[in-house]
C-alpha cells in the first residue's frame, strides 16, 4: 500500500516534512479520530517529525489528544476574529494556534485603528498587525503574500514592539467575522 505523503515527499524531493496537518476534519467524528490514529502512524514511520490538526474545534482537539501528541491547531484569527475559547485551550495544553488568514485577506489593513498605530511607530499596517500575534503566547501566524516586497515587510517586524494598550484596542476590533466557512465546517464554538 501506498501512501499520499509519499507522493508528497517524492514531489518536495524531501524524506520527510517537519509538520503534518489534517486540513479539516470530517463531518464524520470516528472518520476524523481515525485519521488523528493514522497521522500518529505516518509520524512513527517518519515521514513527519510531528503532527497537527487544522479547523478542529475545542472538542475534537481534546479526544484527539488522547490519541495523537498533536501539537497544533490551524485555524482562522485574525483582530476581526477572536479566538478566546480556543487560544485558552491550546495554551493550556501546550499547542500552538497557527493563525491562517491573519490579515483578514487583507481588510483589516485598511482599518482606521491599525493605520493609526502603524503611523505612530513610523510602521506598515501589515507589521503591526504581526507583531499583534507575535506577542500573544503560543501563537504562530502564516500571512500569505505573493509579492516579495510584501513578503520582505512581513518579515520585518522583530525590531519594535506594540504597547499592552495598543494590543488591548487591536483585540476589541472583534467582530466574529469569519472569512472561511464552508457548510461541512465543525460548530466552531464547542
Ligand atoms: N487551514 C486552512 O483551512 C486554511 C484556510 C485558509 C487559508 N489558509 C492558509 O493561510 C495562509 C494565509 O491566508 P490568506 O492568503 O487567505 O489570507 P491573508 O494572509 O490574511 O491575506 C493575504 C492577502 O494579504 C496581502 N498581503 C500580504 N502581505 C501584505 C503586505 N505586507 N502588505 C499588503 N498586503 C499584504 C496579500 O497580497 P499579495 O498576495 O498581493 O502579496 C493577499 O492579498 C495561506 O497560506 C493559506 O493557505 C489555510
Amino acid at each position: 500500500m501506498t501512501f499520499a505523503i509519499e507522493d508528497s515527499l517524492k514531489k518536495l524531493q524531501v524524506d520527510y516534512v517537519d509538520l503534518l496537518l489534517i486540513h479539516w476534519p470530517s463531518t464524520s467524528d470516528d472518520v476524523t479520530y481515525k485519521a488523528v490514529e493514522f497521522l500518529e502512524e505516518l509520524r512513527h514511520k517518519e515521514y513527519c517529525k510531528f503532527i497537527g490538526a487544522s479547523n478542529f474545534n475545542v472538542t475534537l482537539l481534546k479526544k484527539s489528544l488522547t490519541l495523537a501528541p498533536l501539537v497544533c491547531n490551524q485555524i482562522e484569527y485574525h483582530p476581526y476574529l477572536a479566538q478566546h475559547k480556543m487560544l485558552e485551550f491550546l495554551q493550556e495544553n501546550q499547542l500552538f494556534l497557527t493563525a491562517y488568514c491573519p490579515l483578514a485577506q487583507g481588510a483589516i489593513l485598511q482599518d482606521p485603528l491599525i493605520k493609526d498605530i502603524a503611523r505612530s511607530h513610523d510602521r506598515q499596517a501589515n507589521q503591526i498587525v504581526l507583531r499583534w500575534f507575535l506577542q500573544q503566547e503560543s501563537v504562530a501566524v502564516i500571512p500569505k503574500a505573493s509579492k516579495e516586497t510584501h513578503r520582505i515587510s512581513n518579515f520585518d517586524v522583530w525590531n519594535f514592539e506594540l504597547h499592552p494598550d495598543e494590543i488591548s484596542a487591536i483585540s476589541e476590533l472583534d467582530k466574529q467575522k469569519r472569512l472561511i466557512d464552508p457548510t461541512w465546517s465543525v460548530d466552531w464554538a464547542k
